[in-house]
């Protein structure tokens, strides 16, 4: 990988930051001095050090963040916020994105991440990964509807959906609900409760396989995963599947 790329995500600056610190002299390759923002090093291999002190090559991020409405789950827009840049810039130097997509008026948990081949376990229809959403519903959620659920209901186009197990929190002019899924249809919780005939006002997504939301999460504010957790998302997932 390129030299300036691992310095930045080693927490040393942004690429511009970089490159004046190589030119200035203090990195080494293996006791080189290195100049060139675009020199190749081999990170598990080269002893890369700055101003003497060696450099701990980085390669992944995973952040949790409680998402807000109004901003996209995507890398980029032309037009619209995404959840790439309400992150700081020292961890959009890492290149995340988001694992799955939230629609822009959904809140909740929304994890990030560069390591691709989580992402795409966590994704995969194969591995039925449980997601648990919180919302409010017009209306009164019955239990006819966790039936209906249970048994699997029918989009407009014909698709019947996995069996999802809906908890009634609160039922009465309007319902409080949780409501766990294992496929991720795009509006499936909405589209889910239109074949009911009621209409979701609210919706939060609270957990996401082993990863639950920290509720010390303000909107739109994120934070790393502690080790624990992405050892016990990781461990429900066999990466040659
Ligand atoms: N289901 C929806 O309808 N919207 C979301 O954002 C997530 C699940």
């Amino acid at each position: 990988m390129r030299i300036d790329k691992l310095l930045s995500n080693a927490g040393l600056g942004s690429r511009k930051d970089v490159k004046k610190l190589l030119k200035s002299g203090a990195v080494k390759v293996n006791e080189t001095v290195i100049k060139s923002s675009k020199e190749q090093v081999e990170p598990d291999a080269d002893v890369v050090t700055v101003h003497g002190e060696e450099v701990q090559y980085r390669e992944f991020i995973y952040l949790m963040m409680n998402k807000p409405q109004g901003v996209l789950s995507a890398t980029e827009d032309k037009y619209q916020e995404t959840v790439i840049d309400i992150l700081q810039p020292e961890d959009q130097i890492f290149e995340p994105f988001p694992v799955g997509r939230l629609d822009k008026d959904t809140e909740g948990l929304l994890l990030l991440t560069n390591d691709g081949s989580l992402a795409h376990q966590l994704l995969s229809p194969k591995k039925h990964v449980p997601k648990t959403y919180f919302a409010v519903i017009e209306g009164k959620v019955t239990e006819q509807d966790t039936k209906a659920f249970r048994d699997g209901v029918e989009f407009d186009e014909g698709y019947v959906t996995k069996p999802g197990e809906l908890n009634i929190l609160k039922s009465g002019l309007t319902s409080d609900i949780e409501l766990t899924i294992t496929e991720g249809k795009f509006h499936q919780v909405k589209r889910m409760f239109e074949a009911v005939g009621k209409k979701v006002v609210y919706l939060k997504r609270i957990s996401m396989g082993s990863l639950q939301l920290d509720e010390e999460l303000e909107l739109g504010e994120y934070r790393e995963l502690t080790n624990e957790e992405i050892e016990e998302l990781k461990s429900g997932y066999n990466p040659e599947d």
